[in-house]
């Protein structure tokens, strides 16, 4: 389950959570991965036929999220310290940048960090298994691994086309 940390507060429970980031435009919930899946998301890497299977086991979820908000794609992403170029991909990300379509990700096993600025306000959402959380376009953020450096998470896109890193300045916005 995710925790909020902001500079007044740490959120921890989940109903709290989904409104204080509903609040700031953006959507969280939690779901429970399939047992049937364990053993394959207990491994710390995948191959692509495994990555497929994974899928295939989540088409049901896949296929809610189409219905409630019109996806059209999906893949998995699976990082952990031995993939090769870890390093210089989590520094395409590890800045501040939002994307012209909404960064979607629903964490299947591990866990990360995502940043944010969002009305001034700078917070982190410590992601783990389970979470489910959509960015809107043009929203302020960042994401990296913690100190486990191991993470599987699905990406739903609508556009994959405009989902590439638009880095911002913090400097030059205004953050409490
Ligand atoms: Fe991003």
């Amino acid at each position: 389950m995710a925790i909020v940390i902001r500079k007044t507060e740490t959120l921890n429970n989940t109903s709290q959570i989904k409104e204080f980031l509903n609040k700031k435009g953006l959507s969280y919930d939690s779901f429970a991965t399939p047992e049937s899946l364990q053993t394959l998301l207990n491994q710390k890497g995948l191959n692509d036929a495994e990555k497929e299977s994974v899928l295939t086991g989540l088409q049901y979820r896949f296929e809610e999220l189409k219905e409630k908000y019109h996806y059209q794609a999906r893949d998995l992403v699976v990082l952990h310290d031995e993939v090769p170029g870890i390093s210089d991909m989590l520094a395409k990300f590890d800045k501040l940048h939002y994307h012209t379509d909404e960064e979607v990700r629903y964490i299947i096993d591990g866990s990360g960090v995502f940043g944010f600025i969002i009305e001034g306000e700078k917070f982190e959402v410590h992601v783990a298994t389970g979470d489910f959380i959509s960015i809107p376009q043009n929203t302020n953020h960042w994401f990296t691994l913690d100190e486990k450096k191991r993470i599987k998470a699905v990406r739903y896109f609508k556009d994959n086309s405009g989902w590439v890193p638009v880095y911002v300045d913090e400097k030059l916005l205004s953050v409490n």
